[in-house]
């Protein structure tokens, strides 16, 4: 089962799927411990900003990377970074799993974070 979630959420993340997937429950459970108090448990935002228009703010398309950006650079505690959202190390724990960012070229990315990925990209409206 979790290893079905994974592929779905790889699938969505790497935009293969031919349509929205539902959200991914494991990065739904990822989002309420993380991020929800913050950004609010339907996303529509609190502290932080709304993140159901990240697409329409994207011209209609899900900004993957830019939202991989943003919560891989966090959880890694980048320098150089704003620091209003707290350093999320505990995402980074777990396997890693290579995700397309576009043009044949992949990155490794932590599963918890993709499955994150995943379910923000099903939260859009
Ligand atoms: C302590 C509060 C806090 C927590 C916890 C938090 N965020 Fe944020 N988040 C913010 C704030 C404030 C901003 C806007 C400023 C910034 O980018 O740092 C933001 C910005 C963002 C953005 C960019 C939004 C945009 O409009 O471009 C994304 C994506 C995001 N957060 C995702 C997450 C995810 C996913 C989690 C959980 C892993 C999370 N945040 C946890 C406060 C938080």
């Amino acid at each position: 089962m979790l290893r079905k979630t994974l592929i779905l959420a790889v699938i969505a993340a790497t935009g293969l799927a031919g349509c929205v997937p539902a959200p991914s429950q494991s990065g739904r459970a990822v989002f309420d411990a993380s991020c929800a108090g913050c950004h609010g448990t339907d996303a529509r935002g609190g502290v932080g900003p709304d993140l159901t228009l990240l697409s329409t703010r994207n011209g209609g398309s899900f900004p993957m990377t830019a939202v991989l950006d943003q919560i891989d650079g966090y959880a890694q505690g980048q320098p150089g970074r704003a620091r209003t959202m707290p350093p999320m190390g505990d995402l980074m724990t777990g396997p890693l799993v290579r995700v397309d960012t576009g043009a044949g070229v992949t990155r490794p990315v932590p599963e918890k974070i993709v499955a994150l990925s995943a379910y923000l990209r099903g939260v859009q409206r």
